[in-house]
């Protein structure tokens, strides 16, 4: 290692996947008791014993002791709506109404001067307090809404995937583009932020229902413009929705029919929910790889219903699972991994806490084919990391007086844990928490 760039080493528990727990078993994590991560220029360079590191470490290497707490990679969170957190926990209505009762009248707040990097600020601030590095992001339908979440994520150095929303029929006027403009505007964003430093961008046609099949064939000519890039959109999340879907579409067959016909399905592709798929659309899925998002908290809250994730693994369909902040009712990646743990019970199917864990890191990462940057503590991967405390609730170091074994405590963790358990939150090797929170 180099005498003359700065070393950072954070010594503590670590914890990551290398593989899927599903297919591997035990085989699938590394878990050190003593470890040692060393981090240079922002990069994992090493991770391993506390004791056999230690002795390698230039003399100027600054250690930062985080024992007994537990470090891991940092979470990945696969779909999420920056305008909706203040919409998060608005009452009583199923997804259409919900739309257009609550999120379409806080959407429009975003033509606002100010008000993107309000939110912008709030969300990433938000995130990071909860130990999630990498989020996938809608804005809203205005350019200066990507805009100024993506300068924000610049300024922090974090590696943020978002885009602007395309929507140009059955939305308030205020809300709508047009096929033209909103290609023309994700275009000019995607040239501006797209690779920028650690930016990506998401092609984010909302869904069917608000995209004439002009604006979908201009999502799907993006998408093959810039095959690196995301696509973002959502599907069979509820029953009103797939009837109005399908009615705007007859030609397609199914609603999966629909963006398969505009080439937006593929293994960049994120579609969010999932739940209510027929055999012919789980078969799309499978055959283009294109990824399902399971949003747990958001399809309790919205009424919306259960995600088969033993289906998905059964059609070789990847999955990816993420807060759905609004609809969604938490920004812990461990509050909602605790409730996909119930909506799977609800059906029979089990997740365990070592699943869980490596669906919010190595999982995620996967999904989103970003698996050689983030999600993990391998050497070359950037140095996103969180330090957790799985005693820092009083009822939690409570229930651990009676843990057995790394499982059972885990398992604590993913169940009862949230953003009082994170400790620390690293980007690229620097602590960035506790967060200011500077605007609230
Ligand atoms: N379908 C289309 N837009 C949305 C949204 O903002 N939230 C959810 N949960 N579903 C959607
Ligand atoms: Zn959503």
């Amino acid at each position: 290692m180099s005498e003359t760039t700065a070393i950072r080493a954070l010594r503590g528990r670590l914890l990551w996947f290398v593989d899927d727990p599903h297919d591997a078993g035990e085989a699938a994590h590394r878990y050190v008791a003593d470890g040692l991560i060393v981090i240079e220029g922002g990069i994992v360079r090493a991770a391993g014993e506390a004791g056999a590191l230690l002795s390698s470490l230039p003399a100027n290497a600054e250690v930062v002791d985080h024992r007994p707490h537990l470090i891991m990679p940092g979470f990945i969170d696969a779909h999420l709506h920056m305008p909706q957190t203040q919409v998060i926990a608005s009452y009583g209505a199923q997804l259409m109404d919900w739309l257009n009762r609550y999120t379409f009248v806080e959407e429009q707040k975003l033509a606002q001067q100010g008000h993107p990097e309000k939110l912008a600020t709030f969300l990433l601030d938000e995130l990071l307090s909860h130990g999630t590095t990498t989020a996938v992001i809608y804005c809203s339908v205005h350019p200066q809404s990507a805009e100024a979440l993506f300068r924000e994520s610049e300024r922090r150095n974090t590696r943020m995937v978002a885009g602007k929303v395309m929507m140009d029929r059955n939305a308030p006027d205020a809300l709508t583009d047009t096929a033209a403009s909103g290609y023309a505007d994700s275009k000019a964003l995607i040239e501006r932020w797209h690779g920028k430093g650690r930016q990506l961008y998401a092609i984010s046609p909302r869904f069917a229902v608000t995209s004439t099949p002009q604006q979908m064939e201009a999502a799907g000519r993006l998408a093959a413009e810039y095959p690196d890039c995301h696509v973002q959109t959502h599907i069979n999340e509820n029953r009103a929705e797939i009837a109005f879907a399908n009615e705007l579409y007859p030609e397609a067959g199914d609603y999966a029919g629909i963006y398969q016909r505009y080439g937006l399905l593929g293994p960049r592709s994120l579609l969010g929910h999932c739940i209510h798929m027929t055999d012919r659309e789980w078969r799309r899925f499978a055959e283009s790889d294109t990824v399902a998002v399971f949003c747990p908290t958001s399809n309790l809250f919205l009424g919306s219903g259960l995600f088969d994730w033993a289906r998905a693994r059964a059609e070789g369909v990847p999955v990816a699972v993420a807060t759905d902040i609004g609809g969604g009712t938490s920004y812990s990646m461990l509050r909602t991994m605790s409730e996909a743990y119930k909506v799977l019970q609800l059906q029979g199917q089990s997740l365990s806490a070592f699943a869980a864990l490596h669906a919010i890191t190595r999982g995620n990462a996967r999904a989103l084919k970003l698996d050689h940057l983030i999600g993990s503590l391998e050497p070359g991967r950037e140095a996103d990391i969180v330090v957790l405390d799985p005693t820092a609730q009083r009822a939690m170091a409570h229930r651990l007086e009676t843990a057995r074994d790394l499982a059972e405590e885990l398992f604590v963790l993913v169940t009862l844990g949230d953003e009082r358990n994170v400790v620390a939150t690293y980007v690229m090797g620097e602590r960035v928490t506790p967060t200011q929170n500077s605007l609230l």
